[in-house]
């Protein structure tokens, strides 16, 4: 069984790095693979919206990348952790919305500061470890965030939603390339080799 307490490579890389957690690894490498973090055109701040985004590694990976040539809204249950954020989530250019983004005025609040030209989300249940119920709930939650396109994605924008493989994300998969030029799964090097998560990353919103 794998030793889920000892710090690994990536958790060690993430605090030399100043993030909170090894799940910005993901994001980079998705970034940098898929060119998900660009200027916006003639001067355009890009529009992102990081959905369960505690404790703020991606939010503080694209504030950095992006510097100013962003406006970023982040929502989660749970709070940031500010240990390494060195006021970036003090900027103009973030927003924090505490709250479940299944419930609808949470969503409104999400909807209102859009439309956005990235969702990426890396919302993710408490894990039970009975494989049935993490899987259902984490889809549940895939198709909650890709409910988020209609409403809240410019066209042409791109999503990256995570879901833990298992029950039938095959669906969901196909409603994303009913919705966007291409759609696909990708699993990133930093996702522990044994664990059972992927993303889905949909681009080009029809
Ligand atoms: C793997 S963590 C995200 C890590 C984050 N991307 C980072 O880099 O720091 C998954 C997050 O999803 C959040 N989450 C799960 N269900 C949620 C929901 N219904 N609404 C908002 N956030 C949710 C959890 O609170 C947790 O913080």
């Amino acid at each position: 069984m794998a030793d889920y307490k000892k710090p690994d490579y990536w958790q060690l890389k993430a605090r030399k790095e100043g993030y909170p957690a090894r799940s910005v690894y993901k994001l980079k490498e998705m970034d940098e693979k898929f060119g998900l973090l660009k200027p916006g055109r003639s001067g355009e701040s890009l529009r992102v919206l990081d959905l369960g985004a505690a404790p703020g590694s991606w939010s503080l990976y694209v504030l950095r990348k992006m510097r100013g040539g962003v406006f970023l809204a982040a929502a989660d249950i749970s709070p940031l952790s500010r240990q390494y954020d060195g006021g970036l989530f003090n900027g103009d250019n973030f927003c924090f919305i505490q709250g479940d983004i299944t419930d609808p005025a949470v969503r409104d609040s999400i909807i209102a500061h859009g439309p956005y030209h990235l969702i990426i989300s890396d919302a993710a249940p408490a894990t039970t470890g009975n494989r049935f119920i993490d899987t259902t709930r984490s889809l549940e939650l895939a198709e909650a965030v890709a409910a988020y396109t209609e409403s809240a994605l410019k066209n042409g924008g791109n999503l990256v939603i995570k879901v833990f493989q298992g029950g039938d994300v095959s669906a969901l998969l196909k409603h994303l390339k009913t919705l966007f030029k291409s759609a696909k799964g990708y699993k990133p090097e930093a996702c522990r080799s044994e664990s059972f998560e992927t993303y889905y990353l949909a681009l080009g919103k029809k």
